[in-house]
Order: C-alpha cells, then structure tokens, then sequence
C-alpha cells in the first residue's frame, strides 16, 4: 500500500470508531456533522442508509445499539437465500447487525463470521451478538483485502456497504474468490455509480468516508468479479443515494 491509501485506510478506521462509540453510548451511529456511510440521520428519517432497510421483523431480533450502529446501504441477509447449516462470512461486520440476522438464519448447524478492522466496531458487535443470545458468531480482526480464512471455506459472502470502503478493490475481489467454496455465491449491497460518471465525478457526489467517492461503477464491479473468476453476475440499482449512485445488490457465484 502507497502512503495515500494508507491515510485512507486510517481515516475510514478512525471515522467508523468514532461511529462505534456513539452507539456503543446510546447516540447515533453517525456524528451530527455527517461524514459516514450515507449521513444516516440521527432521527430515523434517513432511509436510503441504516436500519431504515430492515423490516420491522428483523428489526425487532436485534439489540438497540445494533440498530444504532447500522451504517449500510441495503439488506444483504435479505437477498443472500441463506439455509440451514450454511457458513457465512460478512465482509465490516460493523455493529454486527447483518452476522446476527445470518447466525438466527443459517442455525445452530451453520456459523456466521464477521471480519471488520476497527476495534470498537468488533467490541460493539461481540457485545450485541451477546444480548441477542446468538453463539454460532465469530467475530475476526484484520482487512478484508487479506482475510483471516482458509481457501473454500465460505458458502455465502455478505457485506453491507464497505467494498466501497476499500483501497485495494481487486485484492478484495480475488480474497473472494479464494475464500468462497466452489459453488458458493456471493450476496453484497453496496455503493455503485452509474458508468455515465467518472472517478472525479464520483467524489463531487460525497466523501470517501461517507461511502460515495470510492465506489465502483457498475461495469468496473461486473469486470472484477469476472476477472476474479466469478460467473452468474448481477449489479442490480435498489435506490439512489446521490445523482447516479446507488444503493445496488451485487450477485455472482463461484463456478464448481
Ligand atoms: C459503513 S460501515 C458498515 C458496517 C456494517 N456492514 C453495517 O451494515 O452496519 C463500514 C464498516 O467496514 C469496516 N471496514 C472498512 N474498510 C475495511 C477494510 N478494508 N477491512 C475491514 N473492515 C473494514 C469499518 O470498520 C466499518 O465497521
């Protein structure tokens, strides 16, 4: 990594541990002066990011502060099909609210993983997980361009608006592939811009941190993955979170 990725990196590391204690105290998840994924407003009314995704089912299987600390930009537990006894691996567990909702699906016979680099986001979510009584989580420390995971070993990736987050987007998607059992899939909501906009355009739109300038675009997502090996890919818009950004379900499957 080059110094600038580096400063990156820190920033967004610094920015989510801000976002972790302020839920970790009852506050929002996002300070009053915006700058993380999405600006999630502090009075529920923002729902193109946050817990506003999740029906008032889930939302009703998860403590509090992991409601409060729901920085995405979709609902992958949604979207990923996942079944009984399957191994789950999301990709900045954060608060831990997707990896919970995973643990209640996959059951007792199945595990749910969560991988995040910032310290108090893990602190946040072993605690949650705790309070929502679920023991089939694993919470990991490191990066998501080198995970902590032996090759095939995953059935379903999820990850809820952190690819955006990445300095090294092909290292993230080569992991994928590495990680993911032949036959496994993947199920990512995650931040992606229209082809129409440049690099440039795209940090007109909002900052690195909130999760708007460092996200790919559709065919740039649809050529990683392709060139990671992955096959059955879709980048399908859920809703726009800025003039031609939007809140998008990527989909792909590791061929057998
Ligand atoms: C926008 S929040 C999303 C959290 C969670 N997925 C959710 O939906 O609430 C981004 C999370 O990804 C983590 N993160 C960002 N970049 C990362 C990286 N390169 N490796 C590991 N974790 C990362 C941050 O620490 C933070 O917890």
């Amino acid at each position: 990594m080059n110094t600038t990725e580096e400063t990156l990196r820190e920033q967004v590391r610094e920015r989510y541990a801000q976002a972790a204690n302020a839920a970790s105290t009852g506050g929002c998840g996002c300070n009053e002066d915006g700058g993380c994924c999405g600006n999630v407003a502090c009075d529920g009314t923002e729902d193109a990011f946050g817990e506003g995704l999740y029906d008032a089912e889930q939302r009703g299987k998860l403590p509090d502060a992991a409601l409060l600390a729901s920085l995405g930009c979709g609902n992958p537990t949604a979207v990923a099909e996942l079944r009984e006894g399957e191994v789950v691996l999301d990709l900045g567990s954060g608060g831990g609210i997707d990896v919970i909702l995973s643990a209640k699906r996959v059951g007792p016979t199945g595990v749910a993983y969560g991988l995040d680099m910032t310290d108090e986001m893990l602190a946040l979510a072993r605690r949650n997980a705790q309070e929502a009584s679920v023991t089939n989580v694993h919470f990991l420390k490191g990066v998501i361009e080198q995970i902590p995971l032996p090759a095939d070993s995953i059935d379903v990736v999820i990850s809820n608006c952190v690819i955006n987050l990445s300095v090294d987007k092909p290292s993230v998607l080569a992991e994928l592939a590495r990680v993911v059992k032949p036959g496994g899939r993947l199920g990512i909501s995650d931040v992606v811009a229209e082809d129409r906009l440049g690099v440039d355009e795209r940090a007109e739109r909002g900052s690195y941190v909130g999760c708007i300038a460092g996200a790919l675009s559709r065919s740039e997502y649809v050529d990683g993955l392709k060139a990671a090996g992955f096959a059955d890919i879709s980048v399908e818009f859920t809703h726009e979170v800025a003039d031609g950004m939007h809140g998008a379900i990527v989909k792909a499957v590791k061929p057998v």
